[in-house]
């Protein structure tokens, strides 16, 4: 059995087998997590996302995790918020999926994911909560090597609205 659980903190920090990047689709970087996570990760990140030539929104891709404590880093591109009618649901809960087959190939045992396209591409929070938690309930009915998977909020409000909900559907 899968522990899902949510914290308060600084994604980079964290001592797990990945964490997720909510990236743009040039995976070159950006601000909000994404520049947090290459300051922290060290210019070598660069140089391999240069190698890997975007993501499409809704996928995911694997690089090292360079300086971080977390070995791998797997970056997912959400989507951009346009009010609802434009699969923003479905590419959001993708982003979930994909990251977890990926973290899934490589037999990873934890993996921390922040609240992905709910900053800069304003996903409503609630809304992107609930999408979230069920991706990744619904992955994990199938056997694997996970045995941790975090979701890790910058800001109290996302803490008590991810506890909340964790509660009443995971
Ligand atoms: N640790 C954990 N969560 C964080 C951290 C951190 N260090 N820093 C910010 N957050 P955003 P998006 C939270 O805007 O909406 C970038 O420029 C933040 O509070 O980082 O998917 C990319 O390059 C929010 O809850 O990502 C893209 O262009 C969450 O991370 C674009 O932003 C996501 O906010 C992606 O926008």
């Amino acid at each position: 059995m899968t522990a899902l659980r949510a914290i308060q903190g600084d994604i980079t920090q964290l001592n797990v087998d990945a964490i997720v990047n909510a990236a743009n689709s040039s995976l070159l970087g950006g601000g909000g997590v994404d520049g947090a996570i290459h300051r922290a990760a060290g210019s070598e990140l660069l140089q391999e996302c240069r190698t890997l030539g975007g993501c499409p929104t809704g996928q995911a891709r694997l690089t090292r995790g360079y300086k971080l404590p977390a070995k791998f880093i797997i970056h997912t591109v959400g989507p951009v918020w346009h009010g609802g009618m434009q699969d923003e649901a479905k590419l959001l809960a993708s982003c979930y999926r994909e990251s977890l087959v990926l973290a899934a190939a490589e037999q990873l045992a934890s993996i921390a994911f922040p609240c992905i396209s709910t900053g800069v591409y304003g996903y409503p929070p609630e809304q992107a909560c609930e999408v979230a938690i069920v991706a990744v309930r619904d992955f994990l009915r199938a056997p694997g090597t996970l045995q941790e998977v975090i979701f890790c909020c910058f800001s109290e409000n996302d803490l008590v609205l991810y506890q909340s909900t964790l509660a009443q559907i995971a």
